[in-house]
């Protein structure tokens, strides 16, 4: 891992097999991936929906085919991610802003769903806290989050039990043992976990009142919070 290199440029580089990737690497990932649909009340129809730290698409993909005629914007750090989406996404009208997140404008009450797949635990408590109020106020009132992720801080005495878990499933995977070291690299330098308790006091505090967690395998979450 490079000295000094950010996010973006890390992701730019993980673009590459990403999808293939993320199955072997992150636990549950297409149970995960397929959420963001599955839990969502059966008479919501969002027409305006902003994807966070969007990658290469798979959430947006996972919504297209049941909110085909929604608005989409879709912001993430990498350009390279973006551009995948540009491909991807050719024949849909979308809007792409490649930003951080703290340099992306929320707009008040401009979404019906906003989601976040495995983006935030890259943001410091501090970030995240604060990208709770800002995604509260650009939610319309009945606006959904949806957001999956790992879901336990570092220094949670469950941490080393996760580590030895993710370990055996990524080893499983990749039996080389040369991935696992590049997740423990790049979790080193650029993932931030935060507790699911803490995530939940703080989107409470946010103005969220029904946050609830569908999914949850050990630590890997799916949260989805109505304003
Ligand atoms: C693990 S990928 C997740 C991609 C996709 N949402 C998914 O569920 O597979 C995390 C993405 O978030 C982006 N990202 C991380 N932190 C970010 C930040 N602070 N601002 C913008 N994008 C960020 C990264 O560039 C990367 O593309």
């Amino acid at each position: 891992m490079e000295k000094g290199k950010d996010i973006g440029l890390e992701f730019n580089e993980f673009s590459r097999n990403y999808t293939n990737d993320m199955i072997g690497l992150a636990p549950h990932y297409l149970e995960l991936v397929s959420c963001f649909v599955k839990y969502l009340p059966v008479n919501f129809n969002p027409v305006s929906i902003l994807d966070l730290g969007c990658g290469n698409g798979n959430i947006t993909a996972q919504l297209l085919p049941y909110f085909p005629k929604a608005s989409y914007t879709l912001v993430d750090a990498s350009a390279e991610m973006i551009e995948i989406c540009r491909r991807q996404f050719k024949d849909f009208e979308m809007e792409y802003e490649n930003k951080y997140f703290r340099e992306f404008e929320f707009e008040n009450e401009k979404y019906d769903l906003i989601t976040a797949g495995f983006s935030l635990h890259h943001c410091e408590n501090k970030e995240k806290r604060s990208l709770f109020k800002k995604i509260f106020s650009a939610l319309k009132k009945g606006g959904i989050f949806s957001y999956s992720d790992l879901m336990i801080s570092k220094n949670n005495p469950d941490h080393p039990r996760v580590l030895e878990e993710w370990k055996n499933f990524v080893n499983g995977n990749f039996p080389d043992g040369e991935k696992w070291s590049w997740v423990m690299e790049h979790y080193k330098a650029f993932d931030r976990p935060t507790d699911y308790l803490l995530q939940l006091e703080w989107l409470k505090s946010a103005g969220f009142n029904n946050v609830q967690f569908p999914f949850k395998k050990g630590y890997w979450m799916y949260l989805q919070a109505e304003r």
